[in-house]
This record gives C-alpha cells, structure tokens and sequence, in this order.
C-alpha cells in the first residue's frame, strides 16, 4: 500500500509537469492558457505553433500517463491500484501543482495510461479519435466520444480494467463542461490545417 500511495504522489507530480506550457515557452510561442481556446493541451499549441509543437505536447501529455501506469504495473500491481495511478497523473495535468492548478482537459494523459493496457484496445482509441475528427473536425467532440467508447472497447478487450477507464473517461467528459457549452452555442474552434486560421 506504501508503494501505491508513492506510485500515485509520483503520478499525480508528473501529470502536473504542463507539457503545453513548457513547449510553448522553451519555442517563444504565446501561452496557450491566454490563447485560442485558452486550454494547454495539444490541440490548442496546434492552434497557436503548429503541427511540430503540438506533436511534442501530445507525446510528453501521453508520457506522463504511461509511465507512471505501466511503471506501476511491471512493480506487479493490480487493476485497482494502476487505475488510482492513472487517474493521479490525469488529475495532475488537470489540476497541476506547479501551475496554480489551472491544467488542461486530461485526453492526451488519460490515452497515455490506457494505451499499455494493450495494443488492440490503443488502436481502437487512435482510430476513433481520428475517424472522429476526420468527421466532425472538432478535437473535443472526437475526444468525448472516444472517452465514452473507451470502457466499452475495454470490456471487450480487457474487462479487467474497465472500471479504471470509465473512471477516466468521467473525468474526461467532465472536464469538456466549456467545449458542451461552446458547441451548444455554435463557438468551438474547428481543427485547421492552417496555423493562422483561428476559430
Ligand atoms: O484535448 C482537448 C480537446 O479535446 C479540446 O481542446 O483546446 O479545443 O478546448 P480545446
């Protein structure tokens, strides 16, 4: 139980490591919490720098998730505890201690610490993100769905950890309370290819 306790302080510190923040600044970009949609996740530093930075944020964002999760799990730790871990690194890039608890909408994390659950169950969650934001071209709409798939994707998959992953997917679709609000008033941002195409 001590080890869990440390896996999930070291999950949640982690998760707070802003990787929108960080990219942004290290590349003189403008801050993504005063930009675009004001979110700092990948979708928004791809808003504000570009397919590159939002690439790095997406890789670091997904990093912190699985590392923690699949660290913990190699340690020999059962579903439960793993999916503690996982949602301590969600709620880290979500409430980060580091950045006055002001983070961002947790997908990138949340995929990350899914995806060692097994290869089948992250390319089914790659391929509706994708085919969503093919369709809909709206990042959270896809994002959502995707969320709302995922625990049953697992139990068809790996129902050992389907109550770790709707945990996550809760916590996902929740945080998009703005993103509902934007789309019910006809306001969200689409994804563009092109960098200066805003809203
Ligand atoms: O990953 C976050 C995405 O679903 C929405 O981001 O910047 O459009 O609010 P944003």
């Amino acid at each position: 139980i001590a080890l869990t306790i440390m896996m999930i302080i070291l999950a949640y510190l982690a998760g707070s490591i802003s990787s929108a923040i960080l990219v942004c600044k290290m590349r003189g970009l403008p801050d993504p919490r005063e930009n675009g949609s004001g979110n700092p996740g990948a979708t928004n530093v791809l808003r504000i720098g570009g397919v590159s930075s939002a690439v790095l944020v997406l890789f670091f964002d997904m990093l912190k998730g699985a590392l923690p999760s699949y660290l913990s799990y190699l340690m020999g730790m059962d579903a439960a505890s793993l999916g503690f871990i996982a949602v301590a690194a969600c709620l880290g890039h979500i409430y980060p201690i580091f950045f006055q608890f002001k983070g961002g909408k947790g997908v990138a994390t949340a995929f990350g610490a899914m995806a060692p659950i097994g290869h089948d169950l992250a390319l089914c969650l790659i391929a509706t993100w994708i085919v969503l934001v093919l369709l809909t071209r709206y990042s959270s709409v896809a994002a959502m769905a995707t969320a709302f798939l995922a625990p049953f994707y697992t139990l068809w998959l790996d129902e050992r950890f389907v109550l770790p992953v709707a945990m996550l997917s809760t916590i996902i679709i929740i945080r998009h309370k703005d993103n509902i609000e934007r789309l019910r008033i006809g306001e969200e941002s689409k994804v563009s290819r092109k960098k200066r195409n805003k809203k």
